[in-house]
């Protein structure tokens, strides 16, 4: 029978089994290969919208319970469809935030188990990373491969949980350029969406109703709507930002107390989305000409996220590109939403930045024990908030987690001295009189 590091090593090639749990979707992807030409064997997408409508927006403890009943048997049917066992992957992923707590944990403590198992590394992964390479990956895993983004281009990250404006150095390397002081552009999108009362209240159905709407028939026989930071470039520190929670207020002001005819309703989503869709175009229009006026032209322009998959903003962002002189690039739309495949991407970049040393030091075919491997993978802790830019180094904290045997020992045999000082017997009864240190150490001893 093969041994399992032999299965592994049968080629040189990091075959990854990526997780992706971060709020709504259950998500699980093998991809192997490297990051210059990978391969998307098997991908899946789960999402749990439908449980979590009828609460009228998403509740953590629903999803994170959609996470736990569905996660196991679809790493399982990933790796049939794939024909691989366990056995075969090199590497496993997970996304350790930002997202919600719950479904965080569910999602990591999965990944850490198997990677224990398994005795493989692995690799805690930033949503918003996996994101940001999105458009490398698209084109990449065509068929046939196209010419992906060249670096550094701009991203702007649009989503239901996110909104930035990020200038893409090199994998693992980013600069936020703006990001949202609010609500994330998608979130605006669902909440105008159920204000309108469109049945399904997401960014999809409000671009079906906006189709039929007419925006400034909206102004004329309701209200105009604002365009979100239209005078931001004023206020130059921050100009660049992002902000949806006024374009919202604004409806809800605006129809509060009016019941509205279908007719009506229809404009009122085009008029929503033609404000977010202004405001993004704007605001990414600004981030160009900052960088170019700072010498620091990015070389190709890209969105990304589930309000990418929006047709009025994908026409506007290309003829942005065009006017800049920009090559423009959009994901598919099975990588736009929250999916493991750009999780595995992102953390086929991370391992191929460490060092071979380091690498070598956590081959499967070496000796290090399983204790110290379930150490190591198991420090790196969830994160419902973390900050890619603040991230820009977290190849050190990758390294960490792979794992530098002493330093595991080292705080292994820490906690367990500490653990020693803190069952020290307890005097039941307090001393009369002050101690003094020869009775103190004959208190220990007992
Ligand atoms: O990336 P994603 O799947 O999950 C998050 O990270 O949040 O994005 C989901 C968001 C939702 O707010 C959804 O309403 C929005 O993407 N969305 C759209 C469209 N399809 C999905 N927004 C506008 N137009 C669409 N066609
Ligand atoms: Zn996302």
């Amino acid at each position: 029978m093969p041994r399992m590091s032999d299965l592994r090593t049968k080629s040189k090639m990091s075959r990854i089994l990526a997780i992706e749990t971060s709020c709504d979707e259950t998500s699980t992807a093998i991809l192997s290969g490297s990051t210059q030409a990978p391969t998307l064997e098997a991908h899946f997408i789960l999402s749990h919208t439908k449980k979590t409508h009828p609460f009228g927006g998403i509740v953590p403890e629903v999803v994170a319970r959609e996470h736990l009943q569905h996660l196991e048997p679809l790493v399982a049917q990933t790796l049939a469809q794939s024909h691989n066992t366990l056995a075969h992957i090199t590497h496993i992923a997970a996304t350790c935030g930002p997202g919600l707590l719950g479904s965080l944990v569910v999602g990591t403590t999965t990944a850490k188990t198997l990677a224990l198992a398994q005795n493989i590394p692995f690799i805690p992964t930033n949503h918003l990373e996996g994101h940001a390479l999105s458009p490398i990956l698209s084109a990449l895993t065509e068929s046939p491969p196209q010419e992906p983004p060249p670096f550094p281009y701009l991203l702007l990250l649009v989503s239901g949980g996110h909104g930035l404006l990020l200038l893409v150095q090199q994998p693992t390397s980013y600069r936020v350029i703006g990001q949202t002081r609010d609500d994330a552009p998608g979130e605006c999108l669902d909440k105008c969406a159920r204000l309108l009362q469109l049945p399904t209240a997401s960014g999809a159905e409000l671009e079906a109703a906006a189709k039929k709407g007419n925006p400034t028939r909206f102004a004329d026989q309701i209200i105009p709507l604002p365009q979100p930071m239209k005078h931001a470039k004023l206020h130059h520190a921050q100009h660049c930002d992002l902000s949806f929670s006024g374009l919202k207020s604004a409806l809800a002001r605006a129809i509060a107390n009016r019941t509205l005819s279908k007719q009506q309703r229809l404009d009122g989503a085009a008029a929503v989305q033609k404000a977010l869709c202004d405001s993004l175009i704007e605001r990414s229009d600004t981030a160009l000409r900052t960088l170019a006026a700072q010498n620091r032209k990015p070389a190709a322009l890209a969105v990304a996220g589930g309000v990418a998959a929006n047709q009025t903003l994908h026409a506007q962002l290309q003829c942005l590109a065009t006017k800049h002189a920009l090559p423009f690039f959009c994901p598919r739309l099975e990588l736009c939403t929250d999916n493991a495949a750009m999780i595995a991407y992102a953390a086929l970049a991370r391992s191929e930045v460490v060092p071979q040393k380091e690498k070598n030091k956590y081959s499967p075919s070496s000796s290090i024990s399983l204790s110290s491997v379930s150490l190591s993978s198991l420090s790196f802790p969830v994160r419902p908030r973390w900050f890619l830019q603040a991230e820009c180094d977290y190849k050190k904290a990758y390294v960490r987690s792979l794992l530098d045997v002493r330093n595991v020992r080292k705080t292994y045999a820490n906690k367990t001295r500490s653990k020693k000082t803190m069952f020290t017997k307890v005097p039941t009864k307090a001393p009369t009189k002050a101690p003094t240190k020869a009775h103190l150490q004959t208190q220990t001893k007992e």
